[in-house]
């Protein structure tokens, strides 16, 4: 057996931290080898929830846990943490875009970057899945001074995943058959969904269906599906959610063996603005995140890159007081 390694999640009594620790706890994030430490942080008035959760996580005997620590001090919930999830903060409701929660969220992230920048292991890993995640994962890695920016990323293979599985049905296909394809930019009605170089069971994607409905139903569904959830559901994505948390965090740790999507923060690459946290094509290997720097994007592609990207500039000017 390994070494314990302490998990961080942030919002824990919340709906996806109630779909998510279960999973972690029994070895679906970081694998059956690896025994566990979750630090659990909530706001005081969560903390009665919270202690439920934990009764019930102590009610299935998890083999993997090593201890569990519910609390409402970041200091103690961050001492220590290879891993962390951040995942308290507001939801939006219906009728609302994800970058209207910037001015109630943004600034759990400052106060939450300075605690994993004090007191987390040097070498820790990040996930930011509260929204807007993109710009909140910004807020926390400029706020985490002594960490690289590359330990900081924030959560997009949920709609990669979303975008998996529209091409599988529409192709008449098995999810598993598709490969290779992108979702660009923000985590927002703004993102790319791209298709240019993804292939379904071999052959390019773009050759099986209509161009018309790549531009016109894929990519609109794609931007509008965490809308469409709470239209139907009342409250916003949560089980799938965290299971595109648990995915980033072990194709990370564990690596990958084909493409996915990211956010991380920019280098320049594909001509995007340095700096700000931006979803690429991506792989893992060792605990490294690697851009797909093979790309070749037409003009189609180029411009939504930059619709995107000025979104996430916008977003970044609204938090400048917070950076
Ligand atoms: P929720 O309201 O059910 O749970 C949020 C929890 O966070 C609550 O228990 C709350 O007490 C706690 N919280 C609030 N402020 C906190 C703080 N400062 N420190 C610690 N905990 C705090 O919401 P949810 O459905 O679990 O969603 C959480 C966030 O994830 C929302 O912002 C939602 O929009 C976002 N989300 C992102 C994605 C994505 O793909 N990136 C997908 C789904 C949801
Ligand atoms: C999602 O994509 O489901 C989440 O970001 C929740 C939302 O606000 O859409």
């Amino acid at each position: 057996m390994k070494e314990p390694v302490r998990i961080t999640v942030t919002g824990a009594a919340g709906q996806i931290g109630y779909a998510m620790l279960f999973r972690i706890a029994s070895g679906e994030m970081l694998g059956i080898d690896q025994p566990v430490v979750l630090q659990l942080l909530e706001i005081p008035p969560a903390m009665d929830a919270l202690r439920g959760v934990v009764m019930e996580l102590q009610d299935c005997a998890f083999p993997l846990v090593r201890g569990v620590v519910p609390t409402s001090k970041p200091e103690e919930a961050f001492e220590g943490a290879d891993f962390v999830l951040l995942v308290g903060a507001r939801p939006r409701g219906p009728g609302m875009e994800r970058k209207d929660l910037l001015e109630a969220n943004g600034a759990i992230f400052t106060g939450q970057g300075k605690a994993i920048n004090d007191y987390a292991s040097r070498s820790v890993k990040v996930l930011v899945v509260g929204n807007p995640a993109n710009t909140n994962c910004l807020i926390a890695l400029q706020n985490a001074k002594d960490l690289q920016p590359d330990q900081f990323t924030s959560m997009t293979i949920l709609d990669h995943n979303r975008a998996i599985a529209l091409l599988a049905e529409q192709t008449g296909m098995h999810v598993a058959k598709v490969r290779n394809l992108a979702v660009w930019g923000n985590h927002s009605a703004t993102m790319f969904p791209e298709l240019l170089s993804a292939t379904v069971g071999g052959k390019p994607a773009l050759e099986l269906i209509e161009f018309d409905w790549y531009r016109d139903k894929f990519i609109p569904s794609i931007q509008q599906r965490g809308a469409e959830i709470i239209r139907a559901r009342g409250s916003s994505s949560a089980a799938s959610a965290a299971n595109a948390a648990i995915e980033h965090m072990r194709l990370w740790s564990l690596g990958s063996d084909s493409v996915t999507s990211m956010g991380i923060v920019s280098r320049g690459d594909y001509d995007i603005t340095e700096g700000i946290v931006y979803s690429f094509p991506v792989s893992c290997e060792a605990g490294k995140i690697e851009i797909d720097r093979s790309r070749s994007l037409d003009d189609f592609c180029v411009e939504r890159l930059q619709v995107t990207e000025r979104e996430l500039l916008e977003e970044r000017d609204a938090i400048k007081h917070l950076l």
